[in-house]
Parts: C-alpha cells; sequence; structure tokens
C-alpha cells in the first residue's frame, strides 16, 4: 500500500517534472524567437541580423558551426557562402569552412539548394549528409547532420543558413515552425535593407544633380547679370571641372572660316595638363567635335586615329577619358567644351547631361550679342533635369513608404485632370504637377518607426507626422525653380473651416491649388491600402469625400472632383449646401 503511494507519487513528479521541463523548454524557444526578433530589428544592416541570429541559434543548440548562403544577385537560382560565419572551434573546423567557401549551390542541389527549393526549414532527420559534396571532410571534423533555414524577402529565397551538428540529431518537428519564422523575420530585415539602399543609393544621385543644378543656376546668373564673358567662362570651366569630378576642363573657341580652334579660358589641376589645341600635331578630337557638331569621346575615336601622335600625347600625361562637347548657338558650332581625366570615367547620363548643359551655357555666353539675350532663356536643358530630380524625388518617397507606391503619380496625374476641369491656365497647371509630384516630400524627414507604423499614431507621433509640410518648405524653398511649386506642399492639410494644419487657414485664403489637391490627396489616400487600415471601397471613400464638403474641402472644388470621377449625381444637394454657407458668412 505504501509502496503504491510511493509509486503514485514518483509517478506523479516524473510527470510534473517533465512537464515543468516542457514548459521551460517552451519557454526557451520563445526566448530565442524573440532574440532573433530583436536582433533582427535592431541589427545596423543585413550581415549584423545574420550574424546575431547564427549566434542565438547556436547557443540555443549547442552547435557548433553555423554559416550563410546567399543568392548571387546576377543569378539569384545560385547560392554562394557569403562569408559570415560562426564558428566555436576554428581550428577544427578549417578544412570544412575552406571547403563550404569554395562550393555554390544552384536551387534544387545540396542541402541549400534543397532549402531554396522547398521555401521551409530542412530537419535534420530529413536530409542525409551523405549527399553533400562536404560529406567526407564533414565526417572527418565529426560533423553528423544538419539543419538549414530560408530567409524570404520579397516572396523570393534571398539565402539560407546553415548549421552542423556534430552528433546525429532528432528535432522536433514543432521546431519546423520556429526556424521559419526565423527566416521570415530576417528576411523583413533584408527587405528593409534593400529598400533602404535604393533610397540612399537615389539621394545620392539626386545631391549630385542638385549640385550640379546649383552650379549651372549660378552660371545662367553670372551671364544674366553681364559679368564679363571672360570671367563667366572661367567660371564655367571650374564648374566643370569640380562638378564633372574631372581634372581639366577647357573652353575653346572655333573660327569657321580659318577652322582654327584657340583656348578661350580652362581650369587644369597640377601635373594633369593636356596642351591646348595651338599645340597640338595631330588629328585633334575637339577639332572633330567641332566639325560634326556631335560630343566625342575617346571610345569613339578608336577608329578615327589614324594619328598615332594622338594616342602617344594621352598616355604621356596619363589621361584615360576624354570628352568634347560641341557649343552650338543658332545652330552653328561656335566652340568646344573639352573635359579630361587621369580615371576611367564611366560616365551615366546625368553626367553627358550635365556636360552638354555646360557647353549650351557657354555658347550662350559668347554669342551673348544681343540676339540671345532676347531670346526666351527657359533653358531647356535646365528645366529638363529640374523635372528629372523632381521626378526622382517622388519615385525615391513612394519607395520607402511601399505601401503608397504609385500614389504621388496617381494624385498628380487626377490634380493636373481636376485644374484642367477647373479651367486653370497652362502655366499654373505646371506649378501643380510639380506640387502634386511632391506633396509629401517632407516624410523624408519622418521616421520610418511613424511613417511605416501599421496602427493609429499617438498624439506625439501625429505631432511629428504634421511636420511633414514643413519639412517640405524646408527642403524645397531654397530652390528658386520649385518656388512657385510650393503651394501644395505646403498648404496640402489645410482644410476650408481652418481646422487644418500648419496654419489653419481658412476658405479662399488656402491656395487653390492646395485646395484642388487635398480633394485628389485623401481620395487617393482613402482608396489606398495604408500599413494602418486597408483601401476603402469606392462608395464609401465617395460618401466620406461628400460628407466633408464645406468642412474639409472646398465645395466648388468638390463639385468638379465628383463630376470628372463620374459621380455627379446630387451635386445639386451641394449646390444648396454652397449657397447657404455663402447665405451664413
Ligand atoms: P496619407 O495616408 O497620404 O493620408 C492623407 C490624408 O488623407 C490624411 O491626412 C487624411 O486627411 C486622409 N486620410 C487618410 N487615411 C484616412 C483614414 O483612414 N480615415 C480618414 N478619415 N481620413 C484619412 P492626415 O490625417 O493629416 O495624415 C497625414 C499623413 O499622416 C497620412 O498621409 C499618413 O502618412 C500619416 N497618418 C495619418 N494617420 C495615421 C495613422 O493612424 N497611422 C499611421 N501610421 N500614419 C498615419
Ligand atoms: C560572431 O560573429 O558573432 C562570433 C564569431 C565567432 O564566434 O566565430
Ligand atoms: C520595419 O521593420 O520595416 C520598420 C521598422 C523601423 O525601421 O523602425
Ligand atoms: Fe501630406
Ligand atoms: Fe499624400
Amino acid at each position: 500500500m505504501i509502496l503504491q503511494e510511493r509509486d503514485a507519487r514518483r509517478h506523479a513528479e516524473a510527470v510534473a517534472a517533465a512537464r515543468v521541463d516542457e514548459l521551460n523548454k517552451k519557454q526557451r524557444l520563445v526566448q530565442l524567437l524573440l532574440a532573433v526578433s530583436v536582433a533582427a530589428n535592431e541589427a545596423y544592416n543585413v550581415s549584423d541580423a545574420f550574424r546575431a541570429t547564427l549566434r542565438h541559434v547556436c547557443d540555443f543548440t549547442g552547435w557548433p558551426i553555423g554559416h550563410v548562403y546567399i543568392a548571387s544577385e546576377d543569378d539569384p537560382d545560385l547560392y554562394k557562402c557569403s562569408g559570415i560565419w560562426l564558428v566555436r572551434d576554428y581550428k577544427r573546423f578549417h578544412s570544412f569552412m575552406e571547403l563550404t567557401k569554395q562550393t555554390t549551390y544552384a536551387t534544387g542541389q545540396g542541402l541549400p539548394g534543397l532549402v531554396a527549393q522547398k521555401r521551409a526549414p530542412v530537419l535534420p532527420q530529413d536530409f542525409k549528409l551523405e549527399q553533400q559534396p562536404r560529406y567526407e571532410i564533414g565526417e572527418q571534423v565529426g560533423i553528423k547532420s544538419a539543419l538549414a533555414v530560408p530567409v524570404i524577402a520579397d516572396d523570393r529565397v534571398v539565402a539560407v543558413l546553415e548549421f552542423f551538428i556534430g552528433e546525429i540529431v532528432h528535432l522536433d518537428d514543432s521546431l519546423d515552425e520556429v526556424f521559419a519564422t526565423i527566416g521570415k523575420q530576417l528576411g523583413r530585415t533584408f527587405e528593409r535593407q534593400c529598400a533602404e539602399d535604393r533610397i540612399n543609393g537615389l539621394n545620392h544621385m539626386l545631391e549630385q544633380r542638385v549640385n550640379r543644378l546649383a552650379a549651372l543656376r549660378d552660371i545662367d546668373h553670372a551671364i544674366t547679370t553681364g559679368v564679363d564673358l571672360r570671367t563667366t567662362l572661367a567660371v564655367l570651366t571650374r564648374h566643370a571641372q569640380r562638378r564633372l569630378g574631372v581634372n581639366g576642363a577647357r573652353i575653346l573657341a572655333y573660327d569657321h572660316r580659318s577652322g582654327d580652334l584657340s583656348t578661350a579660358a580652362q581650369a587644369i589641376e597640377r601635373s594633369c595638363e593636356l596642351p591646348g589645341p595651338e599645340a597640338r600635331q595631330f588629328d585633334d578630337p575637339a577639332l572633330i567635335a567641332a566639325r560634326s557638331g556631335v560630343l566625342v569621346s575617346l571610345d569613339d575615336l578608336e577608329g578615327l586615329m589614324d594619328n598615332e601622335s594622338l594616342k602617344i600625347m594621352l598616355d604621356e600625361h596619363w589621361i584615360k577619358s576624354y570628352f568634347s562637347a560641341p557649343m552650338t548657338a543658332s545652330g552653328q558650332v561656335i566652340g568646344i567644351v573639352e573635359v579630361w581625366s587621369v580615371n576611367d570615367l564611366k560616365p551615366d547620363e546625368d553626367w553627358i547631361d550635365y556636360l552638354q548643359a555646360i557647353a549650351g551655357q557657354a555658347a550662350i555666353a559668347m554669342s551673348n550679342r544681343g540676339l540671345l539675350r532676347d531670346l526666351e532663356r527657359t533653358n531647356i536643358e535646365l528645366t529638363v533635369a529640374y523635372e528629372a530630380t523632381i521626378e526622382g524625388w517622388s519615385r525615391a518617397l513612394d519607395l520607402r513608404d511601399k505601401e503608397t507606391e504609385g500614389h504621388s503619380r496617381r494624385v498628380t496625374e487626377m490634380s493636373v485632370q481636376l485644374a484642367q476641369e477647373l479651367g486653370l491656365p497652362h502655366e499654373q497647371i505646371v506649378q501643380i504637377r510639380r506640387g502634386a509630384l511632391l506633396h509629401d516630400i517632407g516624410k523624408m524627414g519622418v521616421p520610418d518607426h511613424i511613417l511605416l507604423k501599421p496602427g493609429a499614431l499617438t498624439e506625439e507621433e501625429t505631432r511629428i507626422m504634421r511636420k511633414h509640410t514643413q519639412h517640405a518648405y524646408d527642403m524645397l524653398s531654397p530652390i528658386d525653380f520649385l518656388k512657385p511649386a510650393l503651394e501644395i506642399p505646403t498648404y496640402h492639410h489645410e482644410k476650408w473651416d481652418g481646422t487644418g494644419y500648419p496654419y489653419g487657414l481658412k476658405g479662399h485664403d488656402i491656395p487653390l491649388a492646395a485646395r484642388i489637391f487635398a480633394v485628389v490627396d485623401v481620395f487617393d489616400a482613402l482608396s489606398s491600402d495604408r500599413p494602418y487600415r486597408s483601401g476603402w471601397p469606392i462608395e464609401r471613400v465617395i460618401e466620406h469625400i461628400r460628407s466633408l464638403a464645406g468642412t474639409h474641402f472646398d465645395i466648388r472644388v468638390l463639385k468638379a472632383f465628383l463630376r470628372m470621377k463620374g459621380f455627379d449625381n446630387d451635386l445639386d444637394a451641394l449646390e444648396q449646401l454652397d449657397k447657404s454657407l455663402a447665405r451664413a458668412a
């Protein structure tokens, strides 16, 4: 009897202990997931997130090796060792690491390839290590089984984590899900990093462009304020040299009758000289550009250079890149801008555009004998460059906030259409187009955790979010060209009844462009998915914006919008509302 009782108690204790064990295990698993999740969110970059994850998993399991395979950029179906490792005993595993480093796997091949194909973790019991090319060395150093986890970003397997184990293990099937979650977590970090890289790349490009535009404006200023020609050309060559990142820039005057080139201005770094046209004893590339009227680069000259002395001279001065751009005025080539570098430049379109813009400015300066001064100097090159910059910014913003992708483009199209519907003049519509493209550019200054927050904003977050109109003003107002386009970015959250922000303007005090835009913005925002809610059906959107007539929106603008969208029933009601509001006021 007593014995039985003791057995029963022992049994109960064992059950309890097993349960505690189980609970501990679960708790530890939760801790692992949490640790990986925090690491993935806080990591400075993807490599750090991978490294921290390897460490957490190896700490958790006691396994000796973890490392990462990454899909190649050129061929997303090919997985290469990324050089990110966690190894507990480097000496022992050295030869295995060396072999792994050299092995790549296509989708379906080996353990990494299998995981990429399956798009789910492969547990040790589901895979035979003997199939691995690394098997023999693995066996020598005491590796007995492996686990692999896919990292999925943008619905694609972008990387595979591999862990190696010194014993034959059989993992609980439920761990499958835990590791899948870890892979997804890393995938999100990966996506975020890619978005950041894209934006940084774009911003760098835009920054360069803006610097170049600023330089062109200086030049413009020099020309229009009648600074003497010599100074203007000197400014031009200096700008060309700095903004194009070349060692030398020279402006040559071209005399049609004699066919001679002569130096008009130059800016050259020390010990990077290229003799001027007066001293050249060969088929001058600048002359080729002057005669043909097209841009000439060294690559274009390959076939033309029967004269060895050009090559010799370029070699002598270590010059690897050379460009000459013709300066045309009234259909005639009047000169050349030539630039050169000791580096092998790989110019992009922007660079070439800028070189040609400089040549255009030089042509205006040189032929500025009354005739060209009177020509409308809207300067096509300048305008084109500005428009490209605006669109680039606008795209960069939509990239950051994936949910709003296409928002800027759509609201721009609708605003232009609505402005036309309301009969606005062309000049104003041009500004509306620019303003609409840039309306939320100020969100660049709002941190990710607020902009991309999946839920409602707190009071403090709303306060920060509402600064986006001020940020926009600060970013854009220094650019003369954009001043007339500032109304939308600055005032698009003002409301007709004066309850909007940032200034609480009322009625007609709000610029018409902003009143037009407000309707379009809210219409498109409500129709689209946002991180904090999904898009509404169109009927509900229409009903909602209609309910804001006279409070948020200008009724006349709203009516035109509804007509444009084909929701023109019931406009009489708005008419009545408009009249009664007018009477009250
Ligand atoms: P947005 O998403 O482009 O929205 C532009 C405007 O459309 C909003 O200006 C608001 O007037 C209207 N709107 C958008 N979604 C809704 C909605 O679900 N309900 C209603 N009634 N109106 C809506 P607002 O409120 O000044 O917001 C400016 C920006 O602030 C928004 O641009 C968005 O980026 C951000 N934001 C606003 N509320 C939230 C939120 O609850 N969570 C997050 N994460 N962001 C928010
Ligand atoms: C780490 O990368 O976090 C540790 C590296 C190592 O243990 O080898
Ligand atoms: C994200 O996880 O996508 C955004 C989180 C952040 O960077 O604040
Ligand atoms: Fe906004
Ligand atoms: Fe918007």
